[in-house]
């Protein structure tokens, strides 16, 4: 696939460098923007206050599908009232969107390929972009676990701060799985 990733740091680039190891093709933008609109994913790993600047700097968005890695930390909000950074996403785009990448740390993304038991990457967010969201998750290791549809992607973004606590009280990093019975 053509890939535009929108923030080049832990995230964006941690994935573009899984993606281009599995055959994508990822054009890496960071503050200065660019063009998205050839894409046919784009990934949104920016600071999660820095979304509605980021979109803006950024050409030919419109009805693309995104995956939105962003979190929001203390006690930042959304932009525009939206529920979500998810839903402010889509509200400038409207194309496909999915919240995902978002509950796991890019530190371990050069791990996961070796890992005995896949990781589960959860995501939330439209029909529309399930296929990608299973595709660009598999090829960087994981697989993906729906938590919802978009209106469930402020749930997801909460989730951002039970993960660091988790981290912090005595785990450090980790990965997770969510199997049914059927597949432990
Ligand atoms: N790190 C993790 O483990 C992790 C895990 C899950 C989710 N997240 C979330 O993913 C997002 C990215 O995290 P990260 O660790 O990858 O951050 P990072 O390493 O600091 O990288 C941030 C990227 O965003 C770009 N950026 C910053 N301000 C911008 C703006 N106003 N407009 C456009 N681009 C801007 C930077 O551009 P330049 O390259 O030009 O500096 C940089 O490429 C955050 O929302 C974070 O909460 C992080």
């Amino acid at each position: 696939m053509d890939i535009t990733v929108i923030g080049r740091g832990n995230v964006g680039g941690g994935l573009a460098d899984l993606w281009e190891r599995a055959g994508h093709r990822v054009d890496r933008l960071g503050r200065e923007g660019g063009d998205a609109g050839g894409a046919e994913a784009v990934l949104l790993a920016v600071p999660g206050d820095a979304v509605e600047a980021a979109l803006a700097s950024v050409t030919g968005l419109g009805g693309k599908t995104v995956l939105d890695a962003t979190n929001l930390y203390g006690g930042a909000r959304p932009p525009a009232a939206s529920a979500s950074n998810a839903e402010y996403v889509k509200s400038i785009t409207g194309g496909p969107t999915a919240k995902v990448f978002n509950t796991n740390f890019a530190a371990l993304f050069p791990l996961v390929a070796g890992a005995r038991a896949t990781p589960s990457n959860l995501w939330a967010g439209d029909d529309e972009a399930e296929a990608v969201v299973a595709r660009l998750s598999a090829d960087a290791g994981f697989e993906a676990v729906r938590l919802g549809r978009l209106d469930a992607a402020a749930v997801q973004e909460g989730l951002a701060g039970a993960l660091i606590a988790i981290t912090g009280a005595g785990l450090g990093l980790f990965t997770y799985r969510m199997a049914p019975p059927a597949l432990l």
